[in-house]
């Protein structure tokens, strides 16, 4: 059976100031302290944040990634970031097709698709996001939602080595609410399967993160579930205390 070292995520999104390293320096010397610790963590701050939170910690068991990056390698695209930059800044992953990069910048599986590609010539992990919204899961369309988006965001080039799949329901992101544990067994066992008929052998070290509402207190039972192989974590990754007693709820 392949084991999968479970990751523990945190997504910034648009918050944090240089100031805000502090918080980043903060997990660097607490991860520091947990000998044996079978978990790995990333942060993935603003870009604008990235090379020096790389930079900060270079030499702690901390990672740092990106939230996005194009598709395109370089050229005339105003404003946005390549893969080589985020890698060129420090970064080791990078999250691909969330909801709200769905929803703000229309966002399409096709173009995901393209990022991870981008992103593996870089040499990043891409973490690509999938997740029904409210509406689609009350009229029964989960698993097609999720069935589809996976589809059409992996590349025939992904493997286990450069790609993660983060299972956030749109519903549960920044709400309070989650999914029920059989809910999330459910979705994460249809995703492992969707991985195994699309990759084959391969997909079995995929590891598929549940994000939306991941807090120190339910972190435990939801990283307890079959298949759920970590968390992407947003507004409980923004302080150093939260990220940490979620990462110290698995130390176990
Ligand atoms: P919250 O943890 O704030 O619900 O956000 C989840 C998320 O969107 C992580 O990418």
């Amino acid at each position: 059976m392949t084991t999968r070292t479970k990751l523990i995520a945190g997504n910034w999104k648009m918050n944090g100031l240089k100031a805000d390293l502090a918080e980043i320096s903060g997990m660097c010397a607490r991860l520091a302290t947990l000998k044996n610790s079978p978990v790995e963590t990333l942060i993935c701050p603003p870009a604008l944040l990235v090379a020096e939170a790389a930079g900060l910690a270079s030499l702690s068991k901390l990672q740092i990634g990106g939230q996005d990056c194009h598709m395109q390698v370089k050229g005339a695209h105003t404003g946005d970031v390549s893969a080589a930059m985020l890698k060129d800044a420090g970064a080791s992953h990078v999250i691909l097709g969330h909801s709200e990069r769905r929803a703000d910048h229309g966002e399409t599986d096709a173009m995901v698709c393209a990022k991870a590609k981008a992103a593996k010539a870089a040499g990043l992990t891409a973490i690509i996001c999938v997740g029904e919204t409210q509406n689609e899961r009350a009229q029964g369309r989960e698993y097609a939602v999720v069935g589809a988006q996976l589809a059409g965001s992996l590349s025939q080039a992904s493997q286990a080595g450069d790609t993660i799949i983060a299972y956030e329901p749109v519903w549960a992101i920044g709400t309070g609410l989650t999914p029920s544990l059989e809910d999330v067994a459910q979705m994460h066992n249809f995703i492992r399967n969707e991985l195994a008929r699309a990759m084959g052998e391969e997909s079995q070290g995929v590891r598929i993160l549940y994000g939306g509402s991941v807090k120190p207190g339910n972190a435990e039972s939801l990283m307890s579930v079959a298949n759920v192989d970590g968390a992407l974590v947003g507004g409980a990754s923004l302080k150093c205390d939260d990220f940490m007693a979620i990462v110290e709820a698995l130390k176990l």
